[in-house]
């Protein structure tokens, strides 16, 4: 089993307001990117990583593609010898070892992917785009889906090869898998696997962080 992990890092993080690509602000000291980097290294026998034009440097960079799923179909390009592909934001500093290791064992009970994801803890409705609620959904059944999602690599890659537009309306690389009538559980990941987005999300992140490496 060749385990590789895929890095999106190739994002331009307007939301986040940095001066730079997201993966590479600065965050706790280091570059964003590092952290998840550090821990997927030590989880897989490879990383690749799709880093926006200019940040080829180095060895297993790739230039990432027009929207998240094309940089990850990009960086498993790079990975032909990948049985099992653990793709992981760069957006996600707190996965931890044990995460990664326990979604892709799950990939060991038979099913094509496992991904992290935690139970919902609001209560969610669909509104109209005139905001008029349409329905509330029944929470007990929702998952947030979160990074990092495990996948046999074949799955994966058929489920990539798929048009650009396609590509761009998937928001996690399970979608894609799902659409192509794989297999995937979701894995029950702890509270602090939060996903960098906003600068208040950095300054959560920094302080749980910090909490970490004081323990
Ligand atoms: O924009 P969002 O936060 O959803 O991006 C999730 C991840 O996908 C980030 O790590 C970002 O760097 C990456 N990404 C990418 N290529 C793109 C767009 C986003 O690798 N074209």
């Amino acid at each position: 089993m060749a385990v590789v992990g895929i890095v999106p890092a190739a994002g331009s993080g307007e939301r986040l307001g940095a001066d730079g690509p997201k993966a590479f602000a600065l965050c706790g000291g280091r570059p964003l990117l590092e952290w998840s980097l550090e821990v997927l290294e030590a989880a897989c026998d490879r990383v690749v990583v799709a880093v926006p034009a200019g940040y080829e440097q180095g060895p297993d960079r790739v230039r990432g593609g027009a929207c998240r799923s094309a940089s990850v179909r990009e960086a498993l390009l790079a990975a032909p010898e990948a049985t099992v592909a653990v793709v992981h934001d760069a957006a996600r500093p707190l996965v931890t070892r044990e995460l990664v290791e326990r979604c892709v064992a799950a990939l060991e009970e038979g099913f094509d992917g496992a991904i992290a994801a935690a139970p919902v803890v609001d209560t969610i409705k669909e509104a109209g785009a005139d905001r008029r609620v349409r329905r509330t959904l029944d929470r007990s059944l929702l998952w947030a889906i979160q990074t990092p999602q495990a996948f046999r690599a074949d799955v994966l890659r058929r489920a990539l090869d798929v048009d650009a537009a396609t590509l761009a309306a998937a928001t996690d690389d399970a979608a894609l898998v799902e659409a192509a009538g794989g297999s995937v559980r979701v894995v029950e990941a702890p509270a602090e696997n939060i996903k960098v987005t906003r600068p208040v999300d950095l300054a959560l992140a920094e302080a749980l962080l910090r909490r970490r490496t004081e323990a």
